[in-house]
């Protein structure tokens, strides 16, 4: 036994001395610390990372340099790194697999660099990392799949970056994360299922952000977050249900624009301990229902009206023992008072005490009435303009003409829900830092030439729920910065060709429930970057094979509930770079061989339900494999689908009602939903032995392919009685994806809007 532990410790001995003597000295520009095993190399316009370090070494620090990309492979020759300091150095790129060998590594700092994209595999093989942090760079773009090695993680700071848009599963594979930061970037948009899966997730931060509305199906994924940060974010109102989150129980929710809160807004988060509502509008707040375990609310800074309405919160908060810290603004006797020191005997609504309401009878629930106060500097007759924030709005005022007279620096101007008709020339000249501009139900049928001009800022304007059916292009001049064009609900019949070819920065086109018939030669021309395009919900019965010949750089194209018959293949052609199909709700019977052909090298997300679809041709699906994520095929009449054996790595596929026959035709998708582990929701309807049974219970014996039966299987255990409605794909070991041609992307992405015009309001 000695003897073996000698000749181990000889080879011990000798591993010691290879590794001196193939240790590389410190380089002349680094200090290096070999009891600590920390090499720090800062600000010496270092352009390069320096593999010529000691091996072992495992903490280096190299900020203040001037290393603009980070090549794949990078770090390979110095493994045993488990701190990386890379702030301030000027990266812009990092190059997928850039980071590939430091498997110990358990801290990244990225922070203040020029970084813009994240690609999928920019982290690959950080598997021990624990904390990330991307605050301060120029991220506009994050894909989905970026941060799936990163199982470890429990802290991601991706503030202040350009986000504008978090799309579905972006955060996926974060099994660990305790804390995602997105404070301070552009976030207008979170979609649903955008934190899915994130259930050891106990913070999160979105404060100074551009949500207008609280993102309610996205947040109540988190089902185990504990502290929500929301402030300043340009939200108006927090209507019934909107926070449902189980486990909250810290919410700030301060310096936004709430003009009104509902009473049930938190009714789904029982766990609620502490409200944070300081510097808000809200005049009144109702005792909050649900809310058993409420200890602090704080309404400061809040124009509260201490009048009758003021009462039921008042005995509610005292009664459940709520320490409220509220300071009345009105009526005057009280202002500057806290509500506490009111008797509520003298919380009153007489004549005396609403003297300065304009309306005499206010209806506490829709109280936020516009009043003239002090502390409004300057703003057009009624409308309420909020300095600070920057936001001024004349919601439903009834108003017939636009009106003028706002701060100059306001970039939020919310005139929905008035009777406008007409939008004149310059009707908002000076408006010159309004960014989104809210016209949404004002009756508008018309445009005229320089409608907007003076916007030259302007980026989002909403103009859904109108009467628009045309639009000389005139009516764009001098907002050739707008992305974002809202025009669903509106009366058009045709696409206006032409209407927008003074907006070259048009990204995202809302056409969507209008009463569109048909798609002609050419009628996308003049918005060659047009990236987004909705026309669901028209009548679309015919695309030409030409309609999209001049956007080519199309992404996202939805078609759904309109009267398409076949899949336009043709007209999709010219679209290299679609990555979302939208079909739904058409009335396609059949979808024939080669049908997604032209856009199979990029399309991601293709759905295909409630079409009464009834065939699908066995090469159907051609040219579609591991780059396709979801699937859609629910509520159809498919009996049999084609092999989906080249979908590899599809993340969410639906099968749910359709009345499958799962006889040997139907072994193949047996095999496929075994192979590929995911929870797959399909259904037999025949043979009448297997009506209503999942396909992955189908013994499916004697198929050709399959098996020799085993002597007798137990029965098969159900793994899942209750299946997750969106099945996810555990890591598969199949290979990583190309690199994806995304560098010219990279460079022109622009922010990302809303993916749909819904808005939440009372
Ligand atoms: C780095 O470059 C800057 C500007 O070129 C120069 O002023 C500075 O002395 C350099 N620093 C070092 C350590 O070489
Ligand atoms: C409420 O907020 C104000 C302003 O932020 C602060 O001064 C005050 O201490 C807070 N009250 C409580 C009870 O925390
Ligand atoms: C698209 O088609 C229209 C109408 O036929 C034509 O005027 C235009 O030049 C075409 N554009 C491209 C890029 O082919
Ligand atoms: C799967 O991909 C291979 C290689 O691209 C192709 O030959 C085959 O036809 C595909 N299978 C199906 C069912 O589409």
């Amino acid at each position: 036994v000695s003897g073996t532990r000698m000749v181990t410790c000889w080879m011990m001995v000798c591993l010691l001395a290879t590794i001196e003597v193939f240790a590389d000295p410190c380089p002349s520009f680094c200090y290096c610390d070999n009891i600590k095993h920390s090499v720090t190399c800062l600000k010496r316009n270092i352009t390069e990372i320096p593999i010529s370090i000691p091996q072992s070494s495992k903490k280096l620090d190299l900020r203040g340099n001037t290393i603009k990309v980070i090549p794949t492979g990078a770090f390979l020759p110095i493994p045993y790194l488990t701190h990386l300091n890379l702030q301030k150095s000027e990266i812009e790129k990092i190059e997928e697999g850039a980071f590939r060998g430091l498997g110990r590594l358990i801290y990244l700092n990225l922070g203040s660099n020029s970084i813009t994209f994240i690609y999928q595999e920019s982290f690959d093989g950080l598997s021990s990392l624990q904390q990330l942090i991307l605050e301060k760079n120029r991220i506009e773009e994050i894909k989905p799949g970026a941060f799936t090695q990163l199982g470890f993680l429990n802290f991601l700071n991706l503030a202040e970056n350009f986000l504008v848009y978090l799309p579905n599963m972006v955060f996926q594979g974060l099994q660990q994360i305790k804390w995602i930061r997105l404070s301070n970037n552009m976030l207008n948009n979170i979609a649903d299922e955008a934190f899915a899966g994130l259930v050891t997730m106990k913070r999160l931060s979105l404060d100074s952000n551009e949500l207008q509305f609280f993102p309610s199906d996205a947040l109540s994924r988190l089902t185990g977050l504990t502290r929500l940060d929301l402030g300043k974010n340009p939200m108006t109102y927090l209507g019934e249900e909107s926070v449902q989150m189980p486990s909250l129980k810290q919410l700030f929710v301060n310096n936004m624009a709430l003009q009104d809160v509902s009473y049930k807004a938190f009714e789904k988060s029982p766990k609620l301990f502490m409200i944070e509502f300081q510097n808000n509008q809200l005049r009144v707040m109702q005792p909050l229902v649900g809310l058993d375990q409420l200890k602090k609310i704080n309404l400061t800074g809040n124009p509260i009206q201490c009048n009758c309405y003021m009462r039921p919160f008042k005995e509610w908060s005292e009664k459940a023992r709520i320490q409220a810290d509220v300071i009345c603004s009105m009526p005057s006797p009280f202002r500057g008072e806290s509500l506490e020191a009111v008797k509520p005997i003298n919380l009153r609504c007489d004549r005396y005490s609403l003297e300065v309401e304009e309306d005499p009878t206010p209806d506490p629930a829709t109280a936020g009435k516009p009043k003239k106060e002090e502390d409004t500097i300057r703003c057009a007759e009624n409308c309420d303009c909020k300095l600070d924030l920057q936001h001024a709005s004349c919601e439903n005022k009834g108003l017939r003409k636009i009106p003028k007279g706002f701060p100059a620096e306001t970039r939020l101007l919310d005139m929905r829900r008035n009777d406008f008709y007409t939008v004149p020339k310059s009707a908002f000249s000076g408006m010159k830092n309004v960014v989104s501009l809210h016209l949404q139900n004002c009756k508008i049928n018309e445009l005229q030439p320089g409608a907007f001009l003076g916007l030259r800022k302007l980026i989002y304007l909403y103009l859904s729920e109108n009467e628009i059916s045309t639009i000389n292009s005139a009516a764009f001049e001098g907002v050739n910065q707008l992305t974002y064009l809202y025009l669903d609900r509106n009366r058009f019949s045709l696409i206006p060709q032409g209407a927008f070819k003074l907006l070259p920065n048009l990204f995202s086109l809302h056409l969507q429930y209008n009463s569109i018939n048909f798609l002609t030669e050419g009628t996308m021309g003049g918005i060659e970057k047009l990236r987004w395009l909705y026309l669901t919900g028209n009548n679309i019965n015919y695309i030409s094979a030409r309609a999209f010949n001049s956007t080519e750089e199309l992404e996202k194209l939805y078609l759904d509930e309109n009267l398409l018959t076949e899949v336009p293949t043709q007209a999709l052609k010219s679209m290299p770079v679609l990555e979302e199909l939208r079909l739904s709700k058409n009335s396609i019977k059949e979808v024939g061989n080669g049908a997604f052909l032209p856009m199979a090298e990029s399309l991601q997300h293709l759905y295909l339900d409630n079409m009464g679809l009834e065939k699908i041709s066995n090469g159907a699906f051609s040219g579609l494999g591991p780059r396709l994520r979801s699937l859609y095929l629910e509520k159809n009449k498919l009996e049999n689908v084609p092999s989906l054996d080249n979908f590899t790595r599809l993340e969410v596929i639906n099968l749910n009602k359709n009345p499958l026959s799962c006889t040997c035709q139907l072994f193949h998708l047996r095999r496929w939903i075994d192979s590929v582990n995911l929870i797959v929701e399909a259904t037999c309807a025949l043979p009448p032995d297997f009506r209503g049974k999942k396909v992955k219970d189908v013994p499916f014996k004697n198929c050709p392919g399959q098996a020799p039966e085993k002597p007798k299987p137990s029965p098969k255990p159900k793994l899942r009685s209750k299946p997750s409605p969106k099945p996810k794909l555990k890591p598969s070991p199949t290979p990583k994806s190309k690199p994806k041609a995304v560098s010219k992307r990279a460079k022109t992405a622009k922010p990302k809007a809303k993916s749909s015009s819904k808005q939440r309001r009372t």
